[in-house]
């Protein structure tokens, strides 16, 4: 029996990868955002479009329940919707954290709320997977209010995967650096604006959506069934490792 995989801001740059890997997986995809033109020109007539904005308890309830109604109830979550904010604390306007909050972290509670519930009543184990960043691992200058959304989605990780171990249900996370995506194309704009990024890693290069999704669709699958409560950093060594500076 096929999978069920939900993906959560399939349109973005992360989201279409980790279609691609749910397609080429044999999955029954339903895809969320918040506009359904968007999704059409991602995805033409193909999968389960359904516009909901899963930054709000209903937009969340909308897309499982859709989920759950025309396609069954999901077995994968890949929850890729968030944003990126790169501004110290004292220049962050309340719009600005309240924003990212919302995108970040409150999407992510509503969105795993929902799945787990569903799951649960359906009696069946699933496996979710959330995006969080270095800079929740790490203290990185001007990234406060991201770091404080993504710490709390790491917590949320953790204590979710211990709650619904015993169900069966595996929640983990992963964590990039900076990641070739429409979200970081201002800050990789230029070639010297690339090599500057690229030397901050160990490994001196850009991440890109493919791999992080490469990792995503391993955490989802039976391949990692005895990984939960994780938060998986694949950042060029970033978080880990400090090279010798000559
Ligand atoms: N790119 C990077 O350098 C980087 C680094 C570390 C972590 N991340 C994380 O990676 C994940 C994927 O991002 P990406 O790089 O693929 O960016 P992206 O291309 O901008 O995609 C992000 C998606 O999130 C949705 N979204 C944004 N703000 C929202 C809000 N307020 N409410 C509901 N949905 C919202 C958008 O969906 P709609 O279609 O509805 O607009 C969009 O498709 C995010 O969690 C991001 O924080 C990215």
């Amino acid at each position: 029996m096929s999978e069920i995989w939900l993906v959560t801001g399939a349109a973005g740059g992360l989201g279409r990868a980790v279609v691609a890997k749910g397609r080429s997986a044999g999955a029954k995809i339903a895809v969320t955002g918040r506009d359904s033109e968007r999704l059409k020109d991602a995805f033409g007539d193909e999968h389960l479009q359904i516009e909901a904005d899963v930054s709000t308890s209903e937009g969340a309830k909308l897309a499982v329940a859709t989920c759950v109604e025309r396609l069954g109830t999901p077995t994968r979550l890949a929850h890729c919707v968030g944003s990126i904010l790169i501004a110290p604390a004292a220049r962050t306007t309340e719009q600005q954290y309240r924003d990212v909050l919302r995108s970040n972290l409150d999407s992510a509670f509503f969105t795993l709320s929902n799945v787990v519930a569903a799951a649960r009543s359906a009696g069946q184990g699933a496996s979710l997977c959330f995006v969080s960043t270095i800079a929740a691992q790490i203290g990185i200058a001007n990234h406060e209010a991201v770091a404080a959304a993504k710490g709390g989605l790491d917590a949320m990780v953790r204590s979710a995967a211990a709650t619904y171990a015993p169900q069966g249900i595996r929640v983990n996370a992963v964590a990039p650096g900076l990641m070739d995506t429409p979200a970081a194309a201002k800050f990789l704009s230029t070639p010297a604006l690339r090599e500057a990024s690229a030397k901050q890693y160990p490994l001196g290069s850009i991440g890109s959506a493919e791999e992080i999704a490469d990792l995503m669709s391993w955490l989802l699958s039976d391949a990692a069934s005895r990984v939960t409560g994780q938060v998986w950093a694949l950042d060029g060594g970033f978080t880990a490792v400090r090279p010798l500076v000559r």
